[in-house]
């Protein structure tokens, strides 16, 4: 005990990494178990701001020791990058531990990401184009290449041969691209090997003793549940297992480890690259709300689309990962408002939904039928206790509570890391 997940709700950037490290002085591991370089975490401490997008968040607390689970795909040249910019800001890394079973993402990924979404035009994803998708289709497909092949150049070079094999047919032919050479791609992949050698480990091994030893493990996932490559807004998702179910299988411990599920929501909505949005704003309030929350991506600088909170989706969140607390984030926000529009049901053609439809036209074509909240003026960046808040802002979270089914335990009402309020511990 205990073992704590944390999950974004919405369609990622919730505030997922502000949540590890706000728990940072409890917690004795952070584990990630899934995503890659996709993900971009903002977590500011005190006058200094951190932008990671492959390491784990809790890397940046000294007593934690952070873990990089199975379920991830590795990206080489972005791991020494990240970890020497740490470094040279002067913190300590060296805790890092990267399972041997992780995956890597290598430059056919990275490229194969690029022509596949130029090639799906009208119909593309919008990737970050880091090469996630084809990293993890090679996974599933069994031609990956795993950070312990990295170890014995003979097996490495035989399953770079294989994975290329058909990937240079699709380069040149069907993409009109340069063929990939084996040669170019084992060297670069062992240029980084006695580097990674004291890193690499039986992580799940590890995290088992750690939690049978009574240490606060947290499993922190990347993008969040509507991105989740089974439950998101399939196609328009990322590859890998955003949802809680996911801790497990991409770290390699049980699912009856993990005591707590944390979902972390934004007070409003936001979205990156394609796919259904039905709360989503086209608007000035739209134009308000992403210039006031700062809704530029961590990792692609795009601008987010952004909308109004959707109830439905909390409450899906919720059922599909099992989750015990909500951190609602970034209420700061909305301040200013006169009064809040909160999506509490979907009108599709004429017929009213009350959950997310499983049929992916009819989210398409979701309307949301909504409810409105009155507003506050008042500056609540300064609030630590519930009680501070305007009585407008304490409603305004009593009715998401309510229409969510789930207690908000903790509420970010600024960006720093103390700017939260505590209503129930996360950590027991
Ligand atoms: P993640 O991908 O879920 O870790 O989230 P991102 O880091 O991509 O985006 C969340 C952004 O919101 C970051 O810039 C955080 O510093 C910021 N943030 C987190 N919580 C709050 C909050 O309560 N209020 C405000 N104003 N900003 C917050
Ligand atoms: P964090 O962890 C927001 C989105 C991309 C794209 C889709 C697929 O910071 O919340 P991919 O490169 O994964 O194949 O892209 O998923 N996406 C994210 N959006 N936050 C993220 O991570 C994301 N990671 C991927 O924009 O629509
Ligand atoms: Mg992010």
């Amino acid at each position: 005990m205990p073992g704590i997940v944390i999950v974004g709700v919405q369609w990622g950037d919730e505030g997922k990494g502000k949540a590890t490290d706000l728990l940072g002085d409890r917690t004795d591991w952070v584990v990630k178990f899934n995503g890659g370089n996709n993900a971009g975490h903002t977590v500011v401490i005190g006058d200094e701001k951190y932008a990671l997008h492959l390491l784990p968040s809790g890397i940046l607390s000294p007593g934690v020791n952070p873990v990089i689970g199975n379920g991830v795909v590795v990206d080489l040249e972005v791991l020494f990058y990240e970890l020497e910019a740490l470094a040279a800001r002067g913190l300590d890394t060296s805790r890092l531990r990267i399972s041997a079973n992780a995956h890597i993402i290598t430059q056919y990924h990275r490229t194969l990401d690029k022509v596949t979404e130029r090639f799906l035009g009208k119909r593309q994803i919008g990737t970050t184009g880091r090469g996630i998708g084809p990293a993890y289709a090679d996974k599933i497909n069994r031609v990956g290449i795993r950070v312990q092949d990295l170890f014995d150049e003979n097996i490495l070079r035989q399953k770079v041969e294989g994975a290329l094999d058909q990937k240079n047919h699709l380069l040149v032919k069907v993409f009109n691209r340069r063929a990939i050479a084996v040669d170019e791609i084992v060297d670069d992949l062992l240029s980084y090997a006695e580097r990674l050698r004291p890193m690499v480990a039986d992580t799940a091994l590890l995290l088992s003793e750690a939690l049978d030893a009574g240490d606060v493990v947290v499993f922190e996932g990347g993008q969040a549940t509507m991105l989740d490559v089974d439950h998101g807004t399939y196609p328009f998702v990322t590859s890998s297992s955003a949802t809680a179910g996911g801790a497990a299988t991409g770290s390699g411990v049980g699912p009856n480890r993990l005591d707590r599920i944390v979902g972390i929501v934004k007070a409003y909505t936001t979205r990156v690259g394609s796919g259904p949005f039905p709360t989503e704003l086209f608007d000035e309030q739209g134009e308000w709300l992403r210039s006031r929350g700062f809704e530029f991506g961590t990792t692609t600088g795009r601008p987010r689309r952004v909308g109004w909170y959707d109830a439905p989706i909390t409450r899906y969140a919720t059922r599909i990962n099992g989750i015990t607390d909500l951190v609602l984030t970034k209420l700061d926000i909305l301040t200013g408002l006169d009064e809040i529009p909160v999506c509490v049901a979907y009108d599709v053609d004429g017929e009213r939904f009350d959950e997310v439809p499983v049929n992916q036209s009819d989210f398409h074509h979701a309307t949301p039928i909504l409810e409105y909240f009155p507003g506050w003026s008042e500056d609540i960046s300064g609030a630590r206790t519930f009680d501070e808040l305007p009585l407008e802002a304490q409603d305004y979270v009593l009715a998401l509570e309510q229409m969510s089914g789930t207690r908000i335990s903790v509420i970010g009402v600024g960006p720093a890391r103390d700017a939260v309020i505590v209503r129930h511990d996360l950590v027991d």
